[in-house]
């Protein structure tokens, strides 16, 4: 698996500790920043991490922002993003098992790194349980397909 990670400036901490935890599960990554101590912008980061997504580039995608939630809504923006806010373990098994989300997103001000870390371990390990849950991700694709075409 090949993972897209990345970071505005308030999400700095955490990306470094999920590719710390990327290291050690020896996934690949490909970190597209942020490296700046100032403020930038959360669409200028997750719009890129989820083309690559949505282009089949990596498998999938990791950002973090203060809240997650800016990053999160940029990356739902791009075809094909199933993209998870999530701050608690039981979400970030069951956003795998019946979503098949392919982006995580999480907020550095809202959790601390060793949670975020536990969060991403589980995430990058539980496989979509397809079946019932297949249909229903399908019916949001069908959905985008249409309405992209409007
Ligand atoms: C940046 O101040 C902050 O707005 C951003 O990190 C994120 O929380 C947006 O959703």
């Amino acid at each position: 698996m090949k993972v897209a990670i990345a970071s505005d400036h308030g999400g700095v901490n955490i990306r470094q500790e999920i590719i710390s935890l990327m290291k050690d599960l020896k996934i690949e990554y490909v970190d597209l920043g942020c490296d700046c101590e100032t403020s930038v912008d959360y669409p200028d980061y997750a719009i890129p991490v989820a083309e690559k997504v949505s282009r089949g580039e990596v498998d999938r995608g990791i950002l973090i922002c203060g809240t997650g939630i800016g990053m999160s809504i940029a990356a739902n923006k791009v075809q094909g993003i199933r993209c998870a806010l999530v701050h608690d373990i039981f979400s970030a098994k069951v956003t795998r098992e019946h979503n098949n989300s392919n982006i995580l997103a999480m907020g550095e001000r809202v959790i601390g790194p060793g949670l975020a870390r536990g969060i991403a371990e589980v995430w990058l390990t539980t496989s979509f349980e397809g079946g019932r849950h297949e249909n229903r991700v399908n019916k949001i694709s069908t959905y985008e397909s249409n309405a992209i075409q409007k």
